[in-house]
């Protein structure tokens, strides 16, 4: 049986995270923005939350439809069949995503689906299923986008991004999803690859487990689609079989730097728990020393420089830039560098002073920060 689900992902990746959706199964494949709506056979929800590492949530969708208000909210709430997502003896929660300009709160909308759901338990079974919003069984998942509404079931639980292996937090962390948008951007498949201001090391972790093909779900403790009445433990097992057997421990080269001994400290800490740390190269260097890359060859560089934006240094993050850049054109030509910037103009400048080519740009959301991405070729 085909049924459609709706994931969240970066916004400005939502290309990039549709392309994994395909690659793993994928159908009829519509991108909106930070979303993905897709159909496939109930063993793509497991998939996907095994597999994904562009995804944040899954949501399998009971109904799509459009309300100007809260009365046509709970209408179209009302005209949804829950009994197959939610047993009677379950508790539910209503979660609300609203963008745009609405006359009532995303909890206004939670409360009048919720007492839909109630509403519509009472009339066809005669109870009244038990609402708990802090540790619910089944989250139902409501996402306004001005007049368009989207019900669903969370089979995801806490966003995916939180990969679990994690032990030492980066002050200015890169999302993991974010990281691995920007390594299936860039086009790197594999070859040698540099972050040279590597921080707590995301970029490089998340690099290691897609060469390995490691499936990023399997550090999960918990999947929400373990509690809807749809569970199969059979095909979970199975779909985390199959996966496992496609990762390999196969040897990549992946090199990680920064000027921080804390935190290169750390990004080893956090390698090791993810169990790629022997596929990986630490070391404290400076990057916009050119003796830095003097012992490398690699194709790719892929990197999430200081934004700056915290120390209010323009002139020290324009210098940072420029030195750099200097420093892996006179070395690493012919490399393709991906970088995310929160203060374009500055790289910008950068570039032109340095006369390195964008080959591809685009806008993205980091959190609740604008930045941009770049790819150019280094010359
Ligand atoms: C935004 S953070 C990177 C965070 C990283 N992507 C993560 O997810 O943990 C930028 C990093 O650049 C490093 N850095 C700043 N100047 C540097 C330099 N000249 N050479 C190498 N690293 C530098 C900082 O120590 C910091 O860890």
């Amino acid at each position: 049986m085909s049924l459609e689900f709706m994931i969240t992902t970066i916004e400005g990746f939502e290309d990039v995270a549709a392309q994994e959706i395909k690659d793993v199964g994928g159908r009829s494949i519509e991108v909106k923005t930070a979303r993905v709506f897709f159909r496939g056979e109930a063993n793509l929800m497991y998939r996907v939350n095994i597999r994904s590492r562009c995804v944040h949530r899954l949501m399998l969708v009971l109904g799509r439809g459009q309300a100007l208000g809260l009365n046509d909210i709970y209408r179209f709430a009302k005209s949804i069949n829950y009994f197959e997502v939610m047993k009677l003896d379950q508790s539910f929660a209503v979660r609300t995503t609203r963008v745009g300009e609405h006359d009532y709160t995303s909890i206004d909308a939670s409360a009048m689906v919720g007492q839909a759901i109630v509403d519509s338990f009472k009339e066809v079974k005669g109870v009244r299923p038990r609402v708990d919003l802090k540790n619910p069984d089944v989250e139902v998942d409501v996402y306004v986008k001005d007049s368009e509404v989207v019900i669903g079931v969370n089979t995801t639980g806490e966003s995916l991004h939180k990969r679990n292996y994690r032990v030492y937090d980066h002050p200015a962390a890169l999302k993991t999803t974010l990281a691995a948008c920007m390594l299936r951007f860039s086009g790197w498949k594999g070859e040698g690859l540099l972050d040279p201001m590597c921080g707590g090391g995301t970029i490089v972790i998340e690099a290691a487990l897609m060469a390995r093909r490691f499936p990023p779900g399997f550090f999960r403790k918990s999947m929400a689609f373990t509690k809807l009445p749809l569970y199969d433990p059979k095909v979970h097992r199975e779909e985390v079989e199959k996966a496992l057997e496609e990762a390999n421990r196969d040897h990549f080269e992946i090199y990680g730097f920064d000027i921080s001994p804390k935190h290169i400290k750390g990004a080893l800490s956090n390698a090791s728990s993810a169990g790629v740390d022997d596929t990986i190269q630490f070391a404290v260097r400076d990057c916009t020393r050119k003796e830095t890359y003097s012992d490398l060859s690699t194709k790719f560089v892929i990197v999430n420089p200081p934004y700056g934006i915290r120390h209010g240094r323009p002139k020290a993050i324009k210098d940072l830039y420029t030195n750099f850049l200097k420093a892996i054109s006179q070395n690493l030509s012919g490399t393709i560098l991906t970088a995310i910037v929160g203060c374009p103009k500055i790289f910008e400048t950068a570039l032109e002073s340095v006369n390195l080519k964008v080959l591809d740009s685009r806008s993205v959301k980091h959190g609740n920060l604008p930045a941009r991405v770049y790819k150019i070729r280094v010359s």
